[in-house]
């Protein structure tokens, strides 16, 4: 008798300017065959929901191997397994859970990097009893949306990232020794405007960012607010409420990301894998 393996592939856009899901089965998902696709929707779409795909760690590890340079935690041996990384605010899961409370507030992942990550992938293991859904961002299509006159202004000007700044949204008055040390990761200075190889621009924005270089201390804070108030409108946001087994992927070049409240202690649990960067920003 001849079998036939039926295979899934539904795409529907969950937001006007951002976000969609794909339905479909694993072996689809595994296989590779649609690497391209996938790459092209993270592009054009900044976030794809794979709803209750269930992956196991083995399996979002050779899936994300399908889609690019598998990136590695920092401190985490290249010549060891790869390995999905906890997400969690629970210190005896992930001993650095401190270091991820900047993720309650809109960022981009790496910007103290020249060369961010591209993308990650990221599934739900564990959920909060309430709170903590993922909001997205659209900073292509913030950008294009803003009038002409005003991104020719924008494209002139660079931005002082630097990780002190979004630690102290969650511990505004650290220890000398804490700041110190946050300090000694340095600063990076970045275009606010990115010009991507492919001819699209976005807006690089986030908790890191200080200072517009060269621009009073009043006017820099108020463009920096001005400009994330703009790119996190609800026409270019979509907001994640998680089941178990939902994985997502975002493009960190074209979007900015956080996490809605949760309990430290409320058990939430995600397992994140990462692509290596491959493109500056620029
Ligand atoms: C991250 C992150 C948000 C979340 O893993 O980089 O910001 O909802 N996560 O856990
Ligand atoms: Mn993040």
């Amino acid at each position: 008798m001849a079998t036939t393996t039926a295979t899934r592939w539904e795409i529907t856009d969950v937001a006007p300017n951002i976000g969609c899901t794909i339905r479909t089965d694993k072996q689809t998902l595994l296989s590779g065959a649609k690497t391209k696709e996938i790459r092209g929707l993270m592009e054009s779409r900044g976030v794809i929901v794979f709803p209750q795909i269930n992956l196991t760690d083995e399996e979002q590890i050779a899936f994300t191997h399908t889609l690019g340079t598998f990136a590695h935690e920092v401190g985490e041996s290249k010549a060891g397994m790869d390995t999905v990384y906890p997400i969690t605010m629970d210190p005896r899961v992930n001993p650095n859970a401190s270091y991820l409370r900047g993720a309650f507030f809109w960022h981009i992942d790496g910007t103290m990097s020249d060369m961010p990550i591209l993308a990650s992938i990221m599934s739900a293991r564990a959920l909060a009893k309430e709170g903590g859904e993922t909001d997205f961002c659209n900073t292509y299509a913030a950008f294009e949306a803003l009038p002409e006159a005003e991104k020719r202004e924008l494209e002139k000007l660079k931005v002082v990232h630097a990780m002190w700044r979004s630690q102290l949204y969650h511990d505004p008055e650290p220890s000398y020794a804490s700041m110190k040390l946050w300090q000694s990761i340095g600063r990076n200075t970045l275009p606010l405007v990115w010009k991507h190889r492919t001819g699209r621009k976005s807006l690089v924005l986030g908790a890191t960012a200080l200072q517009v270089e060269g621009m009073d201390m009043f006017e820099s804070e108020a463009l920096l607010v001005r400009l994330r108030e703009w790119a996190t409108r609800p026409e270019y946001s979509y907001r994640h409420t998680w089941k178990l087994g939902d994985m997502v992927i975002w493009d960190n070049t074209g979007t900015m990301h956080r996490a809605t409240h949760y309990d430290y202690d409320s058990g939430r649990l995600m397992h994140r894998t990462k692509l290596e960067g491959e493109e500056a920003f620029a």
